[in-house]
């Protein structure tokens, strides 16, 4: 584990039954050639004392008294925040969860992540019915936008006798994905163009053509690809949601002006990810007076639109191209058949039209199909699922370049 020589891991034990494990990991980090300093919260202290922690990193152990743990104890917290490398909160309680999503500052442990601009991650450790609670859900997404690493929880047996998500990641799992922290990020230096949310069809000047596309999934996509480290432009349809931080954004209508913004930009760019939900058709004249009703039936007519991906996938040395496929039955089937006739290199699909996930859903699940290939992104919120996403194209991506 190379990327771990002479890293300074700043360790955060908070109260909870997983802290024992949180003494082996210092050991392991030490074995891989990091220099290990913890601090507890009070509750940790509780679990684990001070004397084993100091023991094991063979360094002064901060926090875990009343005194100790108050930020205004010394100037510690600076001095704490500069050294560290990297900060990992493991095992992080709901309770520490909530306070850092808040930017709570009321002990040593969450002043000095405050303070500090190294990476910050959490290994969340609670009983299944915790972490699930939409209370911590929306914590966690807070984290996360807000550049935190998530690692685990992972599935299994818990302290409590249940079983569920919510146990903490092994030792030797958390520093791999530390050791990920050091790595250079998997889309590093890529030019990313990504489509989302809707694209509305204009009738008259107060009607249009739209469809029940959030943007979410477009969005939380775009901003798993910054935090990849990939330079990333999102065009958009028109939605609801904040502009994601780190995107160079631009704002389309209708389908006409997603394919001119996307045309003008894919020629010099390396992935094309396209979850916009463009609208296959458009009215065949837009008129400029608004129709007046009468008793006599209205007819429409509706021209096809350039379909956007599939041009983008003909492009002779085009981008590696991405696209989703909102199914509402034989999910693989039809989704396989878009990817080969779309010519693109893989394929998200989703299931529409059922409760709870997809469209205007703050949850998704995704199987992803490519040449030879696939995967499931089991359902989980956007922001998960779309991470993940990212990190398998990026796999892809490097593999087929
Ligand atoms: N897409 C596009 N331009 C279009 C239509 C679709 O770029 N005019 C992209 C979408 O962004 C998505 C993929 O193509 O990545 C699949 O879109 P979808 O609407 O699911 O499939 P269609 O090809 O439109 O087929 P159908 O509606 O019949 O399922």
């Amino acid at each position: 584990m190379e990327q771990m020589g002479g890293k300074h891991i700043l360790l955060g034990v908070t109260g909870g039954i997983a802290a024992y494990k949180s003494a082996e990991l210092v050991r392991r980090l030490r074995e891989a050639g990091a220099e290990v300093r913890v601090v507890l919260t009070r509750a940790g202290a509780e679990f684990v004392t001070p004397l084993t922690f100091q023991a094991l990193s063979g360094q002064t152990v901060f926090g875990g008294s009343p005194e100790q743990a108050a930020p205004e104890s010394a100037m510690e917290h600076i001095e704490l925040a500069r050294w560290a490398d990297a900060i990992l909160v493991a095992p992080a309680t709901a309770h520490t969860l909530a306070r850092l999503s808040h930017g709570l500052a009321d002990d040593l442990l969450t002043t000095i992540c405050l303070a500090s601009d190294a990476p910050l991650a959490v290994a969340p450790a609670m009983n299944r019915r915790m972490w699930n609670n939409k209370i911590t859900q929306s914590n966690i997404d807070r984290l996360r936008t807000c550049g935190v690493h998530l690692f685990g929880p992972a599935e299994g047996e818990q302290a409590c006798g249940e079983w569920g998500a919510g146990r903490m990641l092994e030792p030797e799992v958390l520093i791999q994905r530390l050791a990920g922290l050091f790595k250079t990020p998997l889309l590093a230096g890529l030019r990313i163009v990504v489509t989302a949310g809707p694209t509305l069809e204009d009738i008259d000047p107060v009607r249009y053509l739209g469809n029940r596309s959030s943007g979410k999934m477009g969005y939380a996509v775009a901003s798993a690809a910054v935090g990849a480290g990939a330079e990333v432009v999102l065009v958009s349809g028109v939605t609801s949601l904040a502009r994601p931080d780190g995107v160079a954004f631009v704002k389309v209508r209708s389908a006409g002006e997603m394919h001119n913004e996307v045309m003008r930009r894919v020629t010099n760019c390396d992935i094309f990810i396209a979850a916009a939900a463009v609208a296959d058709y458009r009215p065949a004249a837009r008129i400029d007076r608004k129709i007046k009703k009468n008793d006599a039936p209205l007819a429409l007519e509706l021209v096809p639109n350039p379909d956007i991906l599939a041009e983008v996938a003909r492009l002779a040395n085009g981008p590696f191209c991405v696209g989703f496929a909102a199914e509402t039955e034989r999910l693989a089937e039809h989704a396989e058949a878009k990817r080969v006739a779309k010519g693109v290199d893989m394929i998200a699909a989703n299931q529409v039209g059922r409760p709870g996930i997809g469209f205007e859903s703050d949850e998704n699940a995704l199987e992803v199909f490519w040449s030879g290939g696939r995967a499931t992104l089991p359902r989980s919120s956007k922001t998960e699922v779309a991470h993940r996403l990212i990190e398998l194209i990026g796999q892809r991506y490097n593999s087929a370049s």
